[in-house]
């Protein structure tokens, strides 16, 4: 979230090799369950350690065992990050590695079938998130409905500023949620090519929910 990040419709796609290769084993349909879990944390953190390139950082005092310095410490508290349930839980261990002080909130939207779009059903912000960063978490932007959605959510609570950290998005979601919300950087691992006529990411992964919660 740094300053050019909140400029304007800011995409940021990952371009690093370790970032594809994790992104390849995550898309395999051979990967199982608990690998799945395991490489969706494994990119969440990268994806989120992008997102928060630009968050600020205050003086401290510290002793090395040489001499006294001034260092810098984050104040990760003022860092909100808000899965998107039910898949937005896969990047959410990922992303307390980073920020293990951050508060963490809840927003429920399933998508349903027919005309895509997005059906609330749960929300939980905590206090004080109009004095804070969101950083959303969401695995898949394909029609955006979803993202769209969850973003109003923290405008509506206050949030000072909104991010969206995703895994796999689509041109069309991303260019959804810029229509709406064109000052939200997005950080996400890949953009695909496309979505096929049933909302599904291409090449993408298939549905990341139950992929992650073994549901399928
Ligand atoms: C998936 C995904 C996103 C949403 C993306 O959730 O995790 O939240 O769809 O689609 P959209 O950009 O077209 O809105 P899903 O509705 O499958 O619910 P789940 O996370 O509970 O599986």
């Amino acid at each position: 979230m740094s300053a050019e990040a909140v400029a304007e419709k800011v995409v940021i796609e990952l371009d690093h090799p370790i970032v594809r290769d994790k992104l390849a084993a995550l898309r395999d349909r051979n990967t199982d369950v608990p690998n799945f879990r395991r490489l969706a944390n494994e990119l969440a953190l990268l994806v989120a350690y992008e997102a928060t390139r630009g968050l600020e950082t205050e003086p401290v005092e510290i002793d090395t065992p040489l001499e006294r310095m001034e260092a810098r410490k984050i104040r990760a508290d003022k860092v909100v990050l808000v899965p998107v349930l039910r898949a937005g839980l896969g990047m959410l261990d990922g992303a307390l590695q980073l920020l293990p002080h951050a508060p963490v909130g809840f927003i429920g939207v399933y998508r349903e079938e027919e005309a895509l779009r997005p059906v609330p059903y749960f929300l939980k912000l905590p206090a004080g998130v109009e004095q804070r960063d969101v950083l959303l978490l969401d695995p898949m932007v394909a029609t955006g409905g979803s993202a769209a959605y969850a973003v109003r959510m923290c405008k509506q609570a206050g949030a000072r500023r909104v991010a969206l950290a995703a895994l796999i998005s689509a041109p069309e979601g991303l260019a959804r949620v810029h229509a709406d919300y064109p000052e939200v950087p997005i950080f996400t691992a890949a953009i695909d090519r496309e979505l096929n006529e049933n909302g599904f990411i291409l090449p993408g992964l298939g549905d990341a929910g139950d992929r992650l919660l073994g549901t399928q």
